[in-house]
């Protein structure tokens, strides 16, 4: 390729071509001229852009290992939104769009907000009709006159509206600034679903649904829907939080215990009160110590929460011997991570 020249991008078996460009991921060239590609996060964490390189060369920026392994990129495997062009490249999606509900935008109108904890809120939206999620994505939600964030829906799909737990980052713009005004009649925009980390609903071995903080919105999404399908397996759910003042929904857990016997729920507390009733611990000691010694080959993990957690949790997973293929997490990032890995991939 001629340096003067930009590279160019196909999408093989879809006779697409775009004008790429060194400095940019691949993903947005492609999004940019209309050309609806398979992607999630846009982060370098979901794998939904995961693309086989047939032709080309790439540099890539950072992403984590979850997302694409080692192996895969030996294998010729690529992010398409972290892999920058160094030559013209020809590339093929690995997800198939059809696999996954198609993206779209709208306006929604605000129903309710309510506080969950001190510091998370449940924001309630009237969805479009003709949008579809899988239980356990996410959408790019723009509250009034603010950035955009991605929040989780927190409840199945197919009931109108849209739950959305937002946990208040202080001094955050959106969610300490545009959330303290947020009222009734308000609109949001919401774009998506995204997010790779879904239920697969033809899984029969036990299920693990982890959760910490506000990643109990998708975690909540998934276990209702399981049990609203009738899915018979075990199903284990943990939420780990800081302190007792943090914990939310106890109640429906316990109901949905009590109305499931496949059902069980472990609320552990990092920084426990003096007299706290509840379990005390990380969440990843925690399964640890109970998986310890169980063969959890044939299970799933579901796992949602601040990275560090996710890593934790995956980390203690895999060495119990689950499969990578069965581990499922779109960990939750904050503008201050973006920010943070943006500087330390510039
Ligand atoms: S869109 Fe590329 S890893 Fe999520």
């Amino acid at each position: 390729m001629s340096t003067s020249q930009p590279p160019m991008l196909n999408v093989k078996g879809r006779e697409i071509s775009v004008v790429g460009d060194a400095d940019r991921p691949i993903l947005q060239s492609l999004l940019d001229a209309g050309i609806d590609y398979p992607h999630g996060c846009e982060s370098g964490l979901c794998g939904l852009c995961k693309s086989r390189l047939i032709h080309g060369d790439v540099r890539h920026d950072e992403y984590y290992e979850s997302a694409l392994t080692g192996v895969e990129r030996e294998g010729g495997l690529i992010l398409c939104c972290r892999a920058k062009p160094l030559s013209d490249c020809t590339i093929s999606p690995v997800m198939q769009e059809a696999d996954l509900p198609g993206v779209t935008q709208f306006q929604a109108p605000v129903l309710g907000v309510s506080k969950l904890t001190h510091d998370i809120t449940r924001v309630t939206v009237a969805a479009d009709p003709s949008f579809v999620f899988l239980p356990g994505q996410y959408c790019r939600v723009s509250l009034p006159d603010s950035d955009s964030r991605d929040f989780s829906m927190a409840n199945p799909p197919g009931q109108g509206h849209l739950e959305f737990f937002i946990r208040t980052i202080v001094g955050g713009r959106v969610t300490d600034g545009a959330l303290k005004s947020l009222a009734v009649g308000d609109a949001l925009t919401v774009r998506g679903p995204f997010g790779g980390a879904y239920l697969r609903e033809a899984s029969l071995g036990p299920m693990l649904a982890i959760a910490g903080g506000s990643g109990l919105a998708p975690i909540r999404s998934i276990v209702r829907c399981a049990v609203d399908r009738g899915m018979r397996q075990a199903i284990h759910v943990y939420l780990g939080v800081r302190a007792a003042r943090d914990i939310y929904l106890e109640s429906e857990l316990r109901e949905l215990v009590a109305s499931h016997d496949n059902v069980s729920v472990d609320i552990v507390l990092s920084e426990p009160d003096a007299d706290s009733r509840h379990r005390a611990g990380f969440l990843h000691a925690a399964l640890e110590e109970d998986l310890h010694g169980v063969d959890i080959r044939s299970w799933s993990a579901y796992v949602a929460g601040p990275p560090p957690m996710v890593d934790a949790v995956l980390g203690v997973l895999r060495a119990l011997g689950i499969s990578r293929q069965s581990c499922y997490a779109d960990p939750f990032l904050t503008s201050a991570d973006v920010a943070r890995r943006d500087a330390v991939s510039a």
